[in-house]
């Protein structure tokens, strides 16, 4: 089972044989210029994702939902999901991003007005500042708290889903509170309701999020046919990324400081975290030199590969230099930091820029 709201590690292999999600190097050819997260892998698996490939091609209508529970820092690793709204928003799609205030509140007890001061200087001014245009009529941001229809759609859909369905899927306890209960719904309608008729559905809809969220969903799924006489809905589609490496080699997380790069982190202190991440270096600089380190192992080059390095053929020549030990960890520490460092000043004035914008954008309607 996959508990949605700890923080253990996932082994991507037992997630494709046991839930039947599907290599997404299979796709990658359909897809006219991919991101170099499809086409490094880091975007590993799916869920029909043929059909927004589709959608894609023959430039019809279609719908990409993922959001965001505002539970604390933005870290590089939630780069990845705004860098694939990006993505998805320059080919053609209607973007939604709901903010999980609801979820925050229920799972995690962080309060509603919390929740809006993260979305605003946190959340959306990243977004932003990433480069996420907000300035488009085909992007939607909202608290989930404040949208009705998604209250209303919610309510209608749980009408069909049982206490012991809940309990096989998420290992519910007796001692679960309801809202926590009922935060699985409100998510099922986040990825709905841009099918609904008010907003111009029914459409293929893709849900791009990390496997911890397969849960809801297999659920959206489930419900989705269960209501197909009904709204029409077209069952969503989904694709995984893999989760960034933690600078200590675990999990990155913003709970643990010493783990994560933090979005705000000044450039200087950005730079400095990467010389302090785990490699995949020799004992010995003989050693290394003889026998080349190990890229595979590498949270450096982990975070050139998802991050800093965008040209395929200067990875590669990276990974060699690696590989047959002619550049060491430190040089290589010292040119990552580099990167990082100028990421980071391009970053961190944009961020500047934003916050006024983005109080706006989450007050406007
Ligand atoms: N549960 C997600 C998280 O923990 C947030 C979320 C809310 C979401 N609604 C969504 C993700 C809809 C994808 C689609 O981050
Ligand atoms: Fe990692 Fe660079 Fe060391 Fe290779 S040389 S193991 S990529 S830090």
């Amino acid at each position: 089972m996959i508990d949605p709201w700890s923080s253990s590690i996932i082994d991507y292999e037992k997630l494709k044989k046991q839930f039947g999600i599907k290599p997404f190097a299979d796709c990658v050819e359909g897809i006219k210029n991919p991101s170099t997260l499809m086409s490094r892998g880091i975007i590993f698996g799916h869920r029909d994702y043929d059909q927004i490939v589709n959608a894609i091609r023959e430039g019809n209508n279609y719908s990409v939902v993922t959001g965001m529970m505002p539970s604390g820092k933005m870290h590089i690793g939630h780069k990845m999901i705004v860098d694939q709204l990006i993505w998805y928003q320059k080919n053609g799609a209607e973007i939604y991003i709901p903010i999980a205030d609801m979820e925050a509140y229920s799972a995690r007890g962080v309060d509603f007005e919390t929740s809006r001061k993260l979305a605003i200087y946190e959340y959306i001014t990243n977004y932003i500042a990433l480069g996420l245009n907000f300035d488009n009529k085909n992007l939607h941001i909202y608290l989930q708290s404040e949208n009705k229809m998604v209250i209303d759609l919610a309510y209608k859909l749980a009408r069909k889903v049982n206490l012991s369905e809940m309990k096989a899927i998420y290992g519910f306890l007796t001692s679960t509170n309801l809202a926590h209960l009922y935060v699985p719904l409100i998510q099922v309608a986040d990825i709905l309701h841009p099918q609904l008729e008010e907003c111009d559905g029914p459409k293929p809809t893709l849900v791009p999020v990390g496997p911890d969220q397969d849960p809801h969903i297999r659920l959206t799924r489930d419900i989705a046919e269960r209501f197909k006489s009904q709204f029409n809905f077209i069952t969503p589609s989904s694709t995984y990324h893999r989760f960034i490496t933690g600078l200590t080699g675990g999990k990155m997380s913003s709970s643990k400081p010493k783990t994560a790069i933090f979005l705000s982190d000044s450039p200087g202190v950005a730079a400095k975290k990467i010389k302090t991440a785990k490699t995949g270096g020799r004992e010995s600089l003989g050693e290394q030199r003889e026998r080349g380190g190990i890229p595979e192992d590498c949270v450096v080059y982990e975070t050139l590969l998802y991050h800093l390095i965008p040209s395929d053929d200067k990875l590669k020549e990276l990974y060699h230099e690696c590989k047959d030990g002619i550049i060491m960890c430190g040089e290589c520490k010292e040119r990552a930091s580099e990167m990082m460092k100028d990421f980071f000043k391009v970053l961190s004035k944009k961020r500047e820029k934003t916050k006024r914008t983005a109080e706006i954008i989450l007050n406007k309607d």
